[in-house]
């Protein structure tokens, strides 16, 4: 999966830094495979702005809703492809 556009590198360091450990945990490796799994929760952009929303407030991270849309943006260039 060769990406060309450049990845959106604040959002994957927000990630790497504070998304995790938790779904490597259930996933294994790098946690990626909770995205990629065959039956994905998230399902469209809204959807994934959304779970962003949620574990944002779930973790009581505080990110800024520009935060949040860098992160949006990382997992959507790397893993979703809406
Ligand atoms: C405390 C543990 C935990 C942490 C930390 C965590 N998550 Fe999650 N995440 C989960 C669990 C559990 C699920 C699966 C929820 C489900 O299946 O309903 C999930 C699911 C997701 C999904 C949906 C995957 C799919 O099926 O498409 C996304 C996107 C996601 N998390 C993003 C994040 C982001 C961004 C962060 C960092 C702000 C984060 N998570 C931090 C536990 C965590």
């Amino acid at each position: 999966m060769a990406e060309t556009r450049a990845v959106n590198s604040l959002g994957q360091q927000l990630v790497e830094a504070h998304c995790i450990s938790c779904h490597a945990s259930s996933y294994g490796g790098d946690g990626s495979g909770i995205y990629t799994r065959d039956y994905p929760k998230v399902r469209s952009l809204p959807g994934l702005k959304a779970q962003v929303t949620s574990c944002n407030t779930m973790l009581n991270l505080k990110w800024f809703d520009d935060e949040e849309q860098h992160v949006v943006e990382y997992l959507n260039q790397r893993y979703y492809h809406f």
